[in-house]
């Protein structure tokens, strides 16, 4: 990239900044049906053990790589080392994969919130109204339009900045008001089955696949192992603490996503009557549960509008940030015009994106081991790409450049605190966790071993 990088100002700017692109549907979606669906707490133990090591070591070299090069994921690689300039291309199709799925759900966020707005959320409320919804053939590609043609549209005008602003004030009130939700959900009569089953984990239902969905989804929420954080990290300046911003980061991603949890799954309970099989719903669960908790509020309308709008924010600044890593990449390899890239990756997200819409209705034919198209997508990003981009970063740090090359860049500020489990864990740690678990995990995925 010729131009001169421009940086954020300061540890809050740059804190927010990636906190942005963090927090997002992966929080607030994704986060509560995994982990209604692998145990409750046993995934959320496997989660949080993963975040502090993993995650935390993972994003550091990421920002550490990007800050040291002052490149983005492709470039930032090769200037390391010619050789390795492969991590960087298998990271950079990863957004390409996520964005037009990702938008599918940013549409289904849209039709909540114009539900509610318009006054209709008792019958959202009802039994098979999501369901019905998106099996039908054109209604849900109409909002799946509308998403992707708003971040689209915000990312050809160039007008982000102004999205940050209004995102800056409307996530911590998403914060709050997801509180003030869990808190009611959790007090509902016979939520307390559903509060102790997130929280207490079960060692019986530990499974590689439990420990594969936590790490994917860890990558996924943290947008680790896709090259985001690699840019993020080159817009970074050097006077900035990168520990402590990234451990600021991992507190405030992790934080929303345990208190979606606490908001769907306590509910789940409450709602299924008893029905374990309602905890498996997948992608849906969080469009099923919320307008009945919504429905059974006084104000719930009211609410339910409001945090719908707020999702929406968080989904919108989300997406932004896909789809501009996906424009600069297609930019750079390709030496296209900005124009040119955006109309590219615009058509690309929308012939990619109708498929995952169809999946679940007009396509419902096409699935692989009860995977829905978007299923599909979704694993073949998080649950394979984003392992072996992390594998072969952690490589890469532990015994190409070393982690001393990146510890170096984190002590620029002072003394670099978790040192030791950085390097145990990216030399060692990570990678073997990484392999076994990969090829259980596919094999089971394909059902021809169970695990
Ligand atoms: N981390 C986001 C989320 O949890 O929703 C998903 C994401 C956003 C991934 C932006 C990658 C990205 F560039």
């Amino acid at each position: 990239m010729s131009e001169k990088r421009s940086s954020f100002t300061g540890k809050i700017g740059f804190v927010l900044a990636a906190a942005g692109s963090a927090v997002g549907l992966g929080n607030i979606w994704r986060f509560p049906y995994l982990a209604a669906k692998y145990g409750g707490g046993i995934f959320l133990l496997v989660y949080l053990i993963l975040a502090v090591t993993f995650g935390f070591a993972l994003m550091c070299a990421e920002i550490a790589i990007g800050r040291k090069t002052g490149q983005s994921a492709i470039n930032a690689f090769t200037t390391l080392n010619k050789k390795y300039s492969f991590i960087g291309v298998i990271a950079s199709v990863i957004p390409a994969i996520i964005l037009p799925y990702y938008s599918v759900i940013g549409g289904w966020v849209s039709k909540y919130l114009a539900v509610f707005v318009s006054g209709g959320a008792h019958e959202a409320a009802a039994d098979g109204y999501f369901e019905g919804f998106i099996a039908k053939p054109i209604e849900p590609i109409g909002w799946f339009l509308l998403f992707i043609g708003l971040t689209a549209l915000i990312v050809l005008l160039g007008v982000e900045k102004g999205v940050e602003k209004v995102s800056k004030f409307m996530m911590p009130v998403l914060v709050v008001l997801t509180i003030v939700i869990a808190v009611y959900s959790m007090f509902m009569p016979g939520a307390m089955e559903g509060v102790k089953y997130y929280l207490t984990p079960d060692f019986s239902k530990f499974s590689a696949t439990t420990v594969l969905s936590a790490m994917g989804q860890l990558f996924y929420s943290m947008s680790l192992a896709m090259g985001i954080m690699i840019t993020y990290g080159s817009y970074m300046k050097k006077d900035v603490n990168l520990e402590s911003s990234v451990r600021q980061i991992e507190i405030f991603d992790t934080g929303v996503a345990f208190l979606a949890g606490l908001m769907i799954i306590p509910a789940v309970f409450v709602f299924s009557g008893g029905d374990e099989s309602a905890l498996g719903k997948g992608p849906g669960l969080m469009f099923i549960t919320l307008p009945k908790v919504f429905d059974s509020m006084t104000g719930g309308t009211v609410i339910g509008a409001v945090f719908f709008l707020l999702v929406l924010f968080a989904a919108l600044t989300s997406s932004i940030s896909l789809m501009e890593t996906v424009v600069s990449i297609v930019m750079d390899k390709f030496g296209w015009s900005r124009k040119g890239s955006w109309l590219a990756v615009f058509i690309f997200s929308v012939a990619l994106g109708l498929p995952s819409s169809l999946g679940f209705g007009v396509l419902s034919d096409i699935s692989v081991n009860g995977m829905t198209i978007l299923d599909m997508f979704d694993f073949a990003s998080n649950s394979i790409l984003m392992p072996i981009v992390a594998l072969f970063t952690c490589i890469f740090v532990g015994y190409v450049i070393k982690p001393k090359c990146l510890i170096e860049e984190i002590e620029l500020t002072g003394k670099f605190k978790s040192k030791t489990l950085f390097t145990i864990v990216i030399k060692y740690v990570a990678p073997i966790c990484i392999i076994l678990i990969l090829i259980s995990s596919v094999l089971d995925a394909l059902g021809i071993m169970k695990i």
